[in-house]
């Protein structure tokens, strides 16, 4: 698999709905699809990408709560995170990089406590709130095949019904012109 071939798969690829593995170990492949996770987080403008957003099966994210690509030192890898302690309930917009243009109010955790592995093999714990909480939400809830949408009331559902409707005629559109290769999901 080449990392730089990789691209951001929108709903409703099958990719998205796969429940992703835990990474066993730490090679150079992983390095590099980390890196062009990124890659494809700044260039979308997101602050969090998951690997099943990149069609691969893996636990494995990338976050930059300030979206800056020149603060490097914000940078998060998380390798198969868990949320251990969640508190509180906030209601706030969200967007999805496989969902270009939707934003919906989604209640979440206003504070989470997460477990994960960084890309040198040290867990590492991590307290946040509001908007850092969500994202990590968001971003965990793609490596179990859960979508922002599965979050939604049903006002913002219906809100969405009409753009989500699009999303799957142009999937569709993009798989009969052969854009969309179902191989990518097998490709690990
Ligand atoms: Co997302």
């Amino acid at each position: 698999m080449m990392p730089s071939s990789l691209k951001i798969v929108k709903y409703p690829h099958p990719a998205l709905r796969q429940k992703a593995q835990p990474v066993q170990a730490i090679t150079d492949e992983v390095r590099r699809v980390a890196a062009r996770m990124f890659e494809l987080m700044y260039e979308h403008e997101g602050l969090g990408l998951a690997a099943p957003q990149v069609a691969l099966p893996w636990q494995l994210i990338v976050l930059n709560f300030t979206a800056d690509p020149d603060k490097r030192d914000n940078e998060l890898v998380a390798i198969n995170p868990v949320i251990v302690e969640s508190k509180g309930s906030v209601v706030g917009r969200e967007g999805c990089l496989s969902f270009p243009g939707l934003y919906q109010n989604v209640r979440r955790a206003k504070t989470v406590k997460v477990q994960a592995y960084d890309l040198q093999g040290r867990l590492y714990e991590m307290v946040c709130h509001d908007l850092p909480a969500r994202v990590w939400q968001h971003e965990i809830d793609h490596l179990h095949g859960i979508l922002f949408i599965d979050r939604m009331g049903s006002l913002g559902r219906e809100r969405s019904a009409r753009e989500l409707q699009q999303f799957i005629a142009e999937f569709e559109a993009d798989k009969k012109k052969g854009l969309i290769s179902a191989d990518l999901v097998a490709q690990l």
